[in-house]
């Protein structure tokens, strides 16, 4: 049984640099660290709070930490040094970062991070050290922004009417739909154009024509999809707004057409009937100069 044991010892000792450094150096209380595994998602403006734990859940002893992104290399955002102890926000996050120092007895080293901006998603990693132990974690960050969506009738268009829908502020890409009653979950046909500011969110503009069998209620939906919520407007048609093509109208319009067909029969029968005509016209001129 001796030799078993020094065998199993002789064998760890061998493997572990191979393994991982870190786990021999941990001392008589083992520690370990974790992040979130499943995606945290903040909302643009707000604050969110990225997790990550101790286990046991107790102070670790002379402990430093990092958080820092992972982009290039890895982005600092925010130290705390045990030594002072001393905090320093990275570049770009200054003012918007924060630990809970009350709560670092009980293993608890997640950080705030403020004012959420489209550029703040990515992975972020946790890294805790003292001088006999070290270790890392990853917390995954989703950014998501829903704005209010407002309808507008922008006028006649052909037999129907125009409408356009409009949002500014989305993240990532809303999905759109506009919904007739008549439609019947069909969606309605429409122009979108989505474009993207430099704080990288979405706005959206879309036309729809609703012709008088759509008349009710015209809803335009916009959906994140990564949070799951809906955003919409509705605008209320009476079939009594949709123009109408009156009797009068068209006899205009039929008028009009044929009195354009015969002023151009008219014009054409004078070119060719007097086809000197231009000529006795410089000839005359010619004479007076
Ligand atoms: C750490 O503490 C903060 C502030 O009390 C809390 O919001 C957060 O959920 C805690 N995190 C964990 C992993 O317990
Ligand atoms: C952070 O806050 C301090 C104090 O309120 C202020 O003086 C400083 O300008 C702020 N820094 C940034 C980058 O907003």
């Amino acid at each position: 049984r001796k030799q078993n044991k020094i065998i199993i010892f002789s064998l760890v000792s061998f493997r572990c640099p191979l393994l991982s450094l870190t786990l021999c150096m941990a001392g008589p209380q083992k520690f370990s660290l974790s992040g979130s595994s499943h995606p945290v998602v903040g909302i643009v403006g707000q604050d969110v709070v990225l997790p990550c734990q101790l286990s046991p859940a107790a102070r670790l002893p002379r402990m430093d930490l990092w958080w820092r992104k992972i982009g290039t290399g890895f982005i600092p955002v925010h130290e705390y040094l045990d030594v002072g102890p001393t905090e320093q926000a990275g570049e770009g996050y200054q003012n918007r970062t924060e630990l809970f120092r009350q709560e670092f007895s009980n293993g608890n080293v997640s950080l705030k991070l403020k004012r959420l901006r489209v550029a703040d998603g990515g992975t972020y990693h946790c890294f805790v050290r003292n001088p006999q132990w070290s270790q890392e974690a990853t917390t995954e960050l989703q950014i998501a922004a829903v704005a209010p969506v407002f309808i507008g009738m922008v006028g006649p268009r052909g037999q129907g009417i125009g409408l356009v829908c409009r949002s500014t502020g989305w993240f990532p890409k809303p999905e759109l739909q506009w919904i007739g009653k008549n439609k019947q979950n069909r969606a309605m046909e429409s122009v979108t154009d989505v474009t993207q500011d430099k704080e990288n969110l979405y706005s959206v503009v879309s036309h729809a024509t609703v012709t008088e069998e759509d008349n009710g209620d015209i809803s335009c939906i916009m959906r994140n999809g990564l949070l799951e919520i809906e955003q919409q407007s509705a605008i209320y048609l009476s079939s009594d707004v949709f123009p109408r093509v009156s009797p009068w109208l068209t006899a205009f319009w039929a008028l009009l057409a044929l009195v354009l067909i015969a002023a151009g029969a008219c014009a054409y029968i004078g070119y060719t009937g007097n086809g000197t005509g231009k000529q006795k016209f410089s000839e005359k001129k010619r004479t007076e100069e």
